[in-house]
């Protein structure tokens, strides 16, 4: 698995996890996603749905809302705290984040097919130091990468499945986004789409 760099701060690692790792993590998350259901998320204002269902594990969600984006401890449907991220998913942000403390995020979202994500930045975590760290499995989604302001030149990569992407240093503002998803390009999920998860370190180490 050779690293390759995408723009300044953002490296792909094509091939991360073989096919045997990418379904056993398949398994787990459909157990962890039993515990802590996908929920709907709406544009904060508007209360327009995303085209993506989505659901947590590690001690902070993010959420969106009508109230706005903020991250939460408890699942806003089950009021129960969010599932403990596995070891497998977090050796993946010790192997590739660079970064010191163990990230307090996994957001997972579920694109059915034809879903995707318009672009934005991350920015409702208070520790910019870290990067993120994704990882996606299921179709290729086409994800598109630029600077840090709206409008700028971007860089598209095929996120294919088992596929690691770390943005960190001046890519961790950058503007990013997927197109679209290909569809029919894994098998991994049974009825098709992808899963993206993402690691995220919310709050500043105590000094
Ligand atoms: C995200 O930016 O939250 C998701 C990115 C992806 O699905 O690859
Ligand atoms: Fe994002």
């Amino acid at each position: 698995m050779t690293p390759l760099p995408v723009v300044p701060g953002c490296t792909w690692y094509p091939g991360y996890l073989d096919a045997s790792a990418q379904q056993a993590m398949v398994g787990a998350l459909r157990g962890l996603i039993a515990e802590a259901p996908l929920f709907q998320p709406v544009m904060p204002r508007t209360g327009k749905p995303f085209s993506v269902r989505m659901t947590n594990l590690g001690s902070l969600g993010w959420v969106s809302d009508i109230k706005g984006y903020r991250y939460q401890p408890l699942h806003p449907e089950t009021g129960r705290p969010w599932p403990p991220i596995p070891a497998a998913i977090m050796a993946i942000w010790t192997r590739v984040s660079g970064y010191p403390h163990p990230p307090e995020a996994c957001l997972v979202n579920w694109y059915a097919p034809g879903a995707k994500m318009g672009l934005h930045q991350d920015r409702d975590e208070e520790d910019f130091d870290a990067p993120v760290v994704s990882v996606s499995l299921g179709e290729t989604g086409i994800f598109r990468i630029g600077g840090t302001s709206r409008g700028g030149k971007t860089q598209s990569v095929k996120l294919a499945s088992g596929d690691v992407l770390a943005f960190g240093g001046e890519a961790r503002l950058a503007y990013h986004g997927v197109d679209r998803l290909v569809p029919g390009s894994s098998a991994l999920l049974k009825d098709g789409g992808r899963i993206n998860l993402t690691l995220r370190r919310v709050t500043k180490p105590a000094a």
